[in-house]
């Protein structure tokens, strides 16, 4: 199995399109509290997880969620397509006013499997156009991702998370 080696009190930014498993993988990896999701988020801003008004106000308790444990010492990873450079760029800015180190965790599946496991989602109703899109932010993004801030930027792709991957808390 692949190793990834993530900061034991830092900040880890889950990476990939709808789809792609991030949930999944952040519930098998991770405990439920270490957790920062943008559907958790949505959800506690507007009674409705799926609600795309909400964005903003979710975005900005997600970042006082984050700010509050990165300050308490606790390791946390969030759990939000990040595909968007943008998105991106304010959490890694939030770990460095905490002075802690943030890792990218890219989950790659490829667009058709991603939209494929969609389709079967009765809670994501979105058509494909979605994750095509998300799919060209990511793509975008890269090339640049390596200088955007991150200790580490792990790539899993299908071969690695099928193989299985251990995560290893580095002090
Ligand atoms: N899934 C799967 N095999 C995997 C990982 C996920 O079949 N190895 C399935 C999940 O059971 C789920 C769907 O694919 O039905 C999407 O997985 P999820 O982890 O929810 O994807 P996310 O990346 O979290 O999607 P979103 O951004 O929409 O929350
Ligand atoms: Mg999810």
């Amino acid at each position: 199995p692949t190793t990834v080696t993530v900061p034991a009190t830092g900040l880890v930014l889950l990476v990939g399109v709808s789809g792609s498993g991030k949930s999944t993988f952040a519930r098998e990896h991770f405990h439920p509290t270490e957790v920062v999701s943008s559907d958790a988020c949505r959800a506690m801003v507007s009674g409705d997880e799926g609600d795309q008004d909400a964005t903003a106000d979710a975005f900005d308790l997600l970042e006082h969620w984050v700010g509050i444990r990165l300050r308490r010492g606790l390791l946390t990873v969030v759990d939000a397509t990040n595909v968007q450079q943008r998105a991106r760029a304010s959490l890694v800015a939030l770990a460095k006013r905490h002075h802690v180190l943030v890792d990218a965790l890219v989950l790659d599946v490829g667009e058709s499997t991603a939209a494929a496991r969609n389709e079967a989602r009765p809670e994501r109703d979105f058509g494909a156009h979605v994750v095509r899109r998300q799919q060209r932010d990511l793509d975008r993004s890269r090339r640049g991702l390596r200088k955007e801030g991150f200790r580490r930027v792990h790539v899993l792709g299908p071969a690695e998370l099928a193989a299985g991957v251990t995560i290893v808390r580095e002090r």
